[in-house]
């Protein structure tokens, strides 16, 4: 099996070779602008990752990795202008650098681009991939308005909440999975567990994002330091902290929550305290290693090498790690 590394230099090889200068420049600049950017290029290597796994030939997954990448930046344009980002992978938002109207089209065009990836695949598989991508990009959508909904919604549980980032986030890792294993032929019962692999995974991934977004270091992590807190956003440090801190500091996060200050700098700097000191930011290092470990459960249910296994398995541990 080859490398992770192997992998992602393959990718970005195959991704850049795809774009060329085309008109009208203001469309099509802004989507190779955010996919210029760069970013870790997780999901596509996952793709290639499981067609290997399962003894298929990864150049014929370069194209359902693509279509993971390009749905991926383009969930990431739309992301941004609902969440009011500044900053992605370290450099300008689009629809700061353009405007709105530029960010709602070139991300528009992204998904369809993304869909014409899977075109020349057979009939067969073709039906498998588009079933699974549709899907999942419904249910990203319904887990992106999930994730806004809770913003003002009141209460938020747990289970709720595992729920939002179940569908906004983890469905695309497990479906990125399973593409892979489509188009290598796996059976459809080991289609199911790599797709669980990567759930869990995508899980463990998102409540590690939310981790960053409070802790991170701004100089590396490429997006704003405290803007789930800035955008009220009810993350598993947020309930956590409701759950297990003392009632003073359940009320002043609450009050805090509630508000939307022209200074952020004071909400952020308080709400960290209390992510601190009430254990929230601990109990949440603990649930990424737990979804981890729930992953590896899933890999450790194939039947494949060892070997194979290594791979998946240092790259879950990396990103339990990860910084970025
Ligand atoms: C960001 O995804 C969006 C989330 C689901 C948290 P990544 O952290 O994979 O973003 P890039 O592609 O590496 O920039
Ligand atoms: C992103 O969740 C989920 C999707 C893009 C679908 P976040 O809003 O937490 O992602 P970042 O932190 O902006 O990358
Ligand atoms: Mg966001
Ligand atoms: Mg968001
Ligand atoms: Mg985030």
């Amino acid at each position: 099996m080859q490398s992770v590394a192997f992998y992602r230099d393959q990718f970005e090889e195959y991704l850049s070779s795809g774009m060329t200068d085309r008109d009208p420049k203001s469309l099509y600049d802004p989507m190779f602008y955010i996919l210029k950017l760069g970013g870790k290029r997780l999901r596509p290597v996952l793709t290639l990752l499981s067609a290997d796994l399962f003894g298929g030939d990864p150049k014929e997954a370069f194209r359902a990795a693509m279509a993971i990448e390009y749905f991926h930046n383009f969930s990431l344009i739309h992301d941004d202008i609902m969440d009011a980002a500044p900053l992605r992978r370290g450099k300008t938002t689009v629809h700061k650098k353009w405007d709105l109207n530029t960010g709602i089209l070139s991300g528009d065009a992204m998904l369809i681009e993304a869909y014409r990836f899977l075109e020349p695949y057979p009939p067969k598989v073709f039906k498998d991939l588009t079933t699974l991508f549709s899907k999942t990009a419904m249910e990203v959508c319904e887990g992106q308005q999930y994730d806004i909904d809770f913003e003002t919604q009141e209460e938020v549980s747990v289970p709720q909440y595992l729920k939002m980032i179940k569908f906004k986030t983890a469905v695309l890792v497990g479906a990125a999975m399973k593409m892979g294993a489509i188009t290598a032929g796996a059976s459809l019962s080991d289609q199911e567990k790599i797709y669980s692999f990567g759930l869990y995974l995508g899980v463990a991934f998102q409540l590690q994002d939310d981790y960053l977004d409070v802790f991170g270091d701004p100089k590396v992590f490429g997006k704003q330091v405290g803007g789930d807190i800035i955008e009220n956003k009810k993350t598993y440090l947020y309930l956590k902290a409701l759950e297990q801190g003392d009632l003073q500091q359940a009320r002043e996060l609450k009050d805090l929550f509630s508000i939307q200050p022209k200074k952020t700098e004071k909400k952020i700097k308080r709400v960290i305290e209390i992510y601190d000191q009430s254990g929230a930011s601990k109990e949440t290092k603990e649930a990424i290693a737990h979804y981890t470990n729930k992953a590896f459960d899933c890999l450790n249910t194939l039947d494949i090498s060892q070997e194979k296994k290594e791979v998946l398995l240092t790259f879950g541990r990396d990103l339990m790690g990860r910084k970025v």
